[in-house]
């Protein structure tokens, strides 16, 4: 089926209330209308994910901003002329469009325009903002690629659309407004200093005012091999174990497989492999 068509079968079961499977830049979205609670619902249970734990609205233009939110600060309106479409959340505080299962019961909504074309095509040819998390059972890893996706979430979708391999392979960096201060809420694949150059020194995260996002949970990105720090001990099996480096593969020790995520020291080829990698 062309990409087309797939679009064009996505865009009918979001506007049904059904969810699907989309690629992004950073990882693979499991998407619905974020107009309709009961979609956004099903989303909260196909990924078995608590409610406590909102979601972020995808968007296919910049102006779809104005009727989502009650107000943007001028900081966030510079963030989303420099970094729009691209791995960059913004939390800002919701209009009433917005129902309140998508924001856990907050008062702000996280937005973002994603930098794929058919994250974008989706968007434009839907014309509906699309709720979406990653496409992973809670507190899986996320996907970034296709063949990543799991059963249990493909079994529950109406349409899910591959994209290839996602050229971020990290969630998007989240920002909260507070005033005039902006601060992270989420590290992720847009750098602090890039974001910093445009706006100045990012503030502090106010404490007790904001929610932890799940980045921040004890438990997160879990793979489903047990992952050790590695001390330069030899493991005890070093044959059955793999070994995951930033740049240089051990020498004396032979592993299982050795994965190096960039060799020549790159941050974002790293960051690209790490989720696939793991
Ligand atoms: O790159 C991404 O951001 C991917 C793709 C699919 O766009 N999506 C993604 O969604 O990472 P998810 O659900 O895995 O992570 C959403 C994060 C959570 O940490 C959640 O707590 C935070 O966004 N979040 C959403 N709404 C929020 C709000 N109103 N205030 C604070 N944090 C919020
Ligand atoms: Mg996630």
């Amino acid at each position: 089926m062309s990409k087309d068509s797939e679009i064009a079968l996505a865009t009918a079961a979001l506007r049904e209330g059904k969810l699907v499977v989309f690629p992004t830049e950073t990882v693979y979205g499991l998407g619905a209308s974020a107009l309709n609670a009961q979609a956004a619902t099903a989303i909260f249970e196909v990924k078995e994910r608590p409610h406590f734990n909102p979601l972020i609205v995808h968007v296919g233009h910049p102006e779809m901003v104005s009727a989502l939110t009650r107000e943007v600060p001028e900081k966030a309106k510079r963030l989303m002329e420099h970094f729009w479409p691209g791995p960059l959340t913004l939390v800002l505080p919701k209009s009433p469009l917005i129902p309140d299962i998508v924001t856990a019961g907050l008062e702000t909504v996280a937005i973002r325009m994603p930098d794929h074309p058919v994250a974008l095509e989706l968007l434009r040819n839907s014309d509906l903002p699309i709720a979406a998390p990653s496409a992973n059972p809670f507190q899986g890893l996320s996907p970034t690629q296709f063949s990543h996706l799991s059963p249990q979430i493909l079994s529950k979708v109406a349409v899910a659309i591959d994209g290839g391999g996602c050229r971020v392979g990290l969630e998007s960096t989240i920002l909260g407004f507070s005033g005039d201060d902006v601060y992270c809420l989420r590290l992720g694949g847009l750098a602090l200093e890039s974001i910093e150059a445009i706006i100045g020194p990012l503030a502090a995260r106010p404490s007790a005012k904001t929610p932890q996002a799940p980045g921040m949970l004890p438990k997160h990105y879990s793979p489903q091999t047990a992952l050790r720090l590695w001390n330069g001990e030899p493991p005890e099996n070093p044959h059955r174990a793999a070994f995951l480096g930033f740049q240089k593969i051990p020498s004396g020790i032979s592993f299982g497989k050795s994965l190096i995520l960039s060799k020549t020291g790159d941050l974002k080829e790293a960051a690209q492999n790490l989720f696939s990698f793991l």
